[in-house]
């Protein structure tokens, strides 16, 4: 076959401007570490982990030798009425990592469906214990959980909804965000301290709206990750954890981005100190490599569903929902592999201290550049506000652009230009890529 032109003819690329992308094509043929080689045989330094997701870093031998093995070994069996050894082990590994009693692991394959697996076990659950009118679900502005009909409902970055219109799920409400861009337009490492509550609005407001008996869950990103890392005030998530315990709520993290070591830890739930009824994780679990997602539910929500079926006959299922792929052996070994790994090199640690690399990095050299109104780094990430241009978006994009020729891949949200680089990134890529991303703010300024 000859070397396709990527002129567009056949392949849709998502979230990405199709129309200008055979005038710039971006097109990686292998990756190693923490490097690309795309297509013109230049290397590209990936600093946003391939979309959040390759923390241990690009080809890694003990990942890919286990998917090869299990490929030999058990390569698919069925997902309904049977199980396979991978799925068992994954499972183990991943609930004895999380906190509290989120010990029961659903597998689907990405964050899409983990959302709404998630928001389904949610109604499942309250009908189970005979609160079948607890349908209302709560999200927040500028969310992103993914792209089914029901992430996509509770998600709340505007462009993902507008051309959706009535097909979104009835009944859900959303908080406000949690940016203050006045007082916290630099946060280095520490989280905001609001002198407003930005929960009053949830209290006095939205629960009051719908009557909290109706609220089945409240859904968020512990840190808000696509919009653009925008970091919650002090105290939110404890609050919120609060807030919904009184009323009977569920309360879900979408750890899709913070789950496994992005914030130093295995999950935000354990940064922040609270635990959630739900955990939706994707990404990393896998190091990308190979896609599996899920939701690890707790103990108490499981036994619930269980017992509102002690009555019922044994071949009975309790939960009408699972995906052909849903604890995929190959996923699993790979999940298995992944997590060996991030706990031989102690990559989760290591994501914390260089964290605090790139946050000293990326205030050093981007504060004071012109078109520079924020820049917010905790854990190992960053993102850096531009002021707008004439169109929304249009100078991150610039930006991006600029960088991707310049050998470093960043990632434009909305005005913001994020890095988030595998966990085993060093100090001199932090200084290249922050410098990269410095000279091209300047450019487009
Ligand atoms: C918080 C969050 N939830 C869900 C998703 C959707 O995941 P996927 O693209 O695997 O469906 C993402 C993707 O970035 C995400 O960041």
């Amino acid at each position: 076959m000859a070397r396709p032109d990527f002129s567009m003819e056949h392949l849709w690329l998502p979230f990405t401007p199709n129309r200008s992308f055979a005038q710039a094509p971006r097109v990686f043929v292998a990756a190693e570490g923490m490097h690309f080689t795309a297509h013109d045989g230049r290397q590209v330094l990936d600093g946003i982990s391939s979309l959040w997701c390759v923390g241990a870093g690009h080809k890694r031998r003990p990942i890919n030798e286990a998917i090869k093995r299990q490929l030999d070994t058990l390569d698919y069996a069925t997902a309904f009425q049977a199980g396979n050894d991978q799925a068992f082990l994954a499972a183990e590994k991943i609930a004895a990592l999380a906190p509290g009693d989120l010990n029961k692991v659903l597998f689907c394959n990405s964050g899409s469906e983990a959302a709404d697996t998630s928001l389904k076990l949610a109604l499942a659950y309250h009908r189970a214990r005979g609160e079948g009118h607890r349908t209302v679900f709560i999200g927040r502005e500028r969310a992103y959980h993914g792209v089914g009909f029901g992430g996509m409902s509770v998600g709340g970055i505007p462009a993902n909804r507008k051309a959706f219109g009535t097909a979104l799920l009835p009944r859900v409400d959303h908080m406000r965000f949690i940016h203050d861009p006045v007082h916290h337009a630099y946060i280095h490492g520490q989280e905001p301290v609001w002198q407003e509550d930005p929960l009053l609005e949830l209290e006095q407001r939205i629960l009051p709206l719908h009557d909290p008996s109706n609220v089945a869950a409240i859904i968020v990103e512990p840190v808000a990750g696509s919009a653009g890392w925008y970091i919650p005030p002090q105290g939110y998530l404890k609050r919120l954890r609060q807030i919904c315990d009184k009323h009977g709520i569920l309360l879900i993290f979408d750890e899709v981005i913070t789950g496994f070591g992005r914030m130093g830890t295995a999950f935000a739930a354990d940064f922040y100190g609270v635990v959630p009824d739900m955990l939706n994780f994707a990404k990393c679990v896998t190091n990308g490599v190979i896609p599996l997602g899920g939701v690890l539910c707790s103990d108490r929500l499981y036994e619930s569903l269980m017992n509102a079926h002690a009555a019922s006959p044994a071949h009975a299922i309790e939960f009408f929902h699972g995906y052909t792929y849903s604890g995929h052996p190959v996923a699993c070994a790979a999940a298995l592999a992944t997590l060996n790994l991030f706990e031989e090199e102690q990559l989760f640690a290591r994501a914390g201290r260089m964290g605090t690399v790139l946050g000293d990095a990326m205030h050093a050299a981007l504060q004071g550049l012109p078109t520079v109104v924020g820049i917010r780094t905790l854990g190992l990430a960053g993102a850096v506000e531009l002021a707008p241009a004439a169109s929304p978006g249009q100078r991150a994009y610039q930006v991006f652009m600029t960088c991707f020729q310049n050998g470093v891949l960043v990632r434009p949200a909305g005005e913001n230009l994020v890095l988030c680089p595998p966990y085993i990134v060093e100090a001199a890529q932090i200084e290249q890529m922050v410098g990269v991303l410095a000279a091209a703010i300047r450019q487009h300024a």
